[in-house]
């Protein structure tokens, strides 16, 4: 069965506010025209390997685009996002009114716990763990509260360079267990997102990869798809901030051999 995403078209996509180092200085620089035809080549670079659902942007939340931080899902259960910033809390009642709809069951945290969804929240592919972000958006204590609700162990990551404010800036579960990471996350690749990728079975969609990082997800049996999506890094984000998997069962095989970085600082 195809995997299933949710995207959102960015019809009223800007960079109007600056709450990561990447918005700084680019408020008057963005085309929406670009923006959004880099969006439709995501859209159907993904469509070949996903159903992709759709969300309607609401107009005055600029960042509703990007999808990742809608919430985590889990099986059916949906934990919708808490943004730490007001400047994205209006996103909130868009999310959960489609996951509602779209028969999630759908939890949403207290006011005071911030959480930012499959921004700083990704399941691993190879064992019932889910890897937590926190330092920069995410409250440390969320990973109680997800562990609670998903029922699944929680592991706590912390994050300590601005510029790489989500988890998934930075690190990606892909299949079979392999970690595509950087811990000091000041390499090249780092620096284009290369870590914000969306892996569907042995494809690998980015931004960008250096060589050596093309050659090494395809040692290990990865086909890297470059997207350009110049237009959403003004605004912090790239590939997988843009994407949220919709289909996460509960079980999967395990395969504990495999665990093995592809990248780490050079
Ligand atoms: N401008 C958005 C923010 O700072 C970008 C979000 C990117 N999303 C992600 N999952 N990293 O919140």
């Amino acid at each position: 069965m195809k995997p299933r995403i949710l995207m959102c078209r960015p019809e009223h996509f800007e960079v109007r506010y600056v709450i990561n180092p990447w918005m700084e200085g680019e408020e008057s620089r963005l085309r929406p025209d670009l923006a959004d035809s880099q969006w439709q080549a995501l859209h159907e670079t993904v469509s070949q390997h996903a159903d992709v659902a759709l969300i309607e942007h609401a107009q005055g939340w600029p960042d509703m685009t990007f999808t990742a931080n809608a919430a985590i899902v889990r099986e059916n259960t949906a934990v919708i996002s808490r943004f730490r910033h007001r400047e994205r809390r209006g996103e909130e009642p868009y999310f959960a009114a489609w996951f509602d709809n779209a028969g999630f069951d759908v939890v949403t945290p207290t006011w005071d716990l911030s959480f930012e969804g499959a921004g700083d929240a990704l399941l691993d592919r190879a064992s019932p763990l889910l890897w937590m972000g926190y330092g920069h958006r995410t409250d440390t204590r969320a990973a109680d509260f997800l562990e609670d609700e998903l029922n699944v162990e929680v592991e706590p990551l912390k994050l300590i360079d601005p510029r790489f404010y989500h988890l998934d800036t930075c690190f990606c579960p892909l299949e079979d267990g392999y970690l595509l990471y950087y811990p000091l996350a000041f390499d090249r690749d780092a620096l284009s997102f290369a870590c914000n990728a969306v892996n569907i079975g042995d494809v690998v969609i980015l931004n960008a990869a250096s060589i050596s990082l093309s050659r090494a997800l395809s040692a290990r049996g990865f086909r890297t798809q470059r997207v350009p999506l110049g237009e959403f890094m003004r605004a912090g984000g790239a590939a997988k901030c843009l994407t949220l998997r919709l289909d996460e069962p509960a079980e999967i095989a395990t395969q504990p051999d495999c665990r093995m970085p592809i990248a780490e600082a050079a």
